[in-house]
């Protein structure tokens, strides 16, 4: 089974990850934790609270560093002090509704970190092994059916998008600039759907506001129910960063740039994702749209194409979104992260 290599391949390794303290940071953490590797972390301080990072006593469990990604000094002496031979780096300003309130700051954090990030791996030889993770929020959005591939224009339009679509273009650039001929860092970018899971507090995120309405036993409110997403378990993706994290370790042909969506048919719109929240949360919530006059510009459409992640890397979702959301719930109802890993990657 392929996650049993990796497995074997992630323990005793030195991994070093920025945005440990996030949502997909903390997961990540979880996962490496269960493989055996030796992490170092460095974020600001969790986003949300509560988080997820400190519902999981999550930083009792690396070398967890609080530092700005955009302090280039700090992070170089982090990263060089933890020598990691895999990085992988998560830490940015996330949300597009963010991003139109401040989108300066939205392009520091992500451009500028990254770039930060890319000129300490120049300085930090134990690294072999980069992969940025960008989004499926970097290609031009055409609003059409089919799903995005990976030759596809970038350019996203919100200043989230864009910065992100910033990042890739800022990782090619130092790719082929400085790590092409003589060097042994193999670099790649990933690009992921709409992730749920446990423990996602975040503000203006479907699933986290299905959670805090259920709570107050109010009514969903969705302000756009009929856009399509590719929604999938944080758990599919985080998979697919470590197993292209090991690939490209082993053998620099598998460098490049991966979308890791899910199957086309679970491509849902947000309305429908309520729909499935709501019976699996039961109890006989219900939802409502929400009219928003001047809403900020977010695409309608929007599907990744994972057939290169699936033929070159040998990644498949495992869950589909109606797993994926009872995961959700039975989190809300107590169940651990340790076992939601151990299901995914074990099957037990
Ligand atoms: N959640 C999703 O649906 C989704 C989808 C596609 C891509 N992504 C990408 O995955 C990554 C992680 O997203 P998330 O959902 O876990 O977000 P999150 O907000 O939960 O976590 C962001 C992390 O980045 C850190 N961070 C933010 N600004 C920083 C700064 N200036 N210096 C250092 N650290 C900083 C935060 O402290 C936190 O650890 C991001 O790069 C995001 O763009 C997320």
């Amino acid at each position: 089974m392929e996650s049993m290599g990796l497995a074997d391949f992630y323990k005793g390794k030195k991994v070093f990850l920025t945005g440990h303290t996030g949502f997909k940071g903390t997961w990540l953490v979880n996962i490496l934790k269960f493989f055996g590797s030796q992490i170092t972390g460095y974020a600001l301080e969790p986003p949300t609270k509560p988080s997820l990072f400190e519902i999981a006593e999550t930083s009792e469990k690396i070398r967890s560093i609080y530092g700005d990604i955009r302090d280039f000094s700090s992070l170089l002496t982090a990263m060089q002090t933890s020598e990691p031979e895999i990085v992988i780096h998560l830490a940015a300003q996330p949300i597009v509704r963010e991003s139109y309130k401040n989108p300066k700051e939205t392009f520091e954090t992500n451009v500028m970190g990254t770039v930060n990030v890319l000129e300490a791996l120049r300085k930090t030889p134990s690294v072999k092994s980069f992969v940025n993770v960008t989004t499926d929020k970097v290609y031009k959005n055409k609003e059409w059916l089919w799903g995005y591939r990976e030759t596809e224009e970038l350019c996203g339009l919100d200043p989230y998008s864009n910065s992100k679509s910033c990042s890739e273009l800022v990782t090619y650039s130092y790719k082929k600039s400085f790590f092409e001929n003589g060097s042994d860092l193999r670099i790649s970018t990933a690009r992921s759907g709409n992730v749920i899971g446990g423990g996602d507090f975040a503000p203006d995120r479907i699933i986290p506001d299905c959670i805090r309405y259920a709570r107050e036993k109010g009514e969903i409110i969705v302000r756009n129910p009929f856009s399509i997403r590719p929604y999938q378990h944080v758990l599919e993706c985080l998979y697919g960063y470590l197993l292209l994290a090991k690939k490209q370790f082993e053998n620099k042909d598998f460098e490049g740039s991966y979308n890791f969506g899910p199957e086309s048919k679970d491509c849902i719109s947000t309305g429908q994702l309520v729909d499935i929240f709501c019976k699996s949360w039961g109890g006989n919530l219900k939802w409502k749209k929400f009219n928003e006059e001047n809403a900020p510009h977010e695409a309608s459409f929007l599907k990744l194409d994972n057939s290169k992640a699936k033929s070159l890397l040998g990644w498949f979702p495992k869950w589909s979104i109606e797993t994926a959301v009872k995961k959700v719930v039975e989190w809300e109802r107590g169940c651990s992260i340790e076992k939601q890993i151990e299901e995914f990657f074990l099957g037990v």
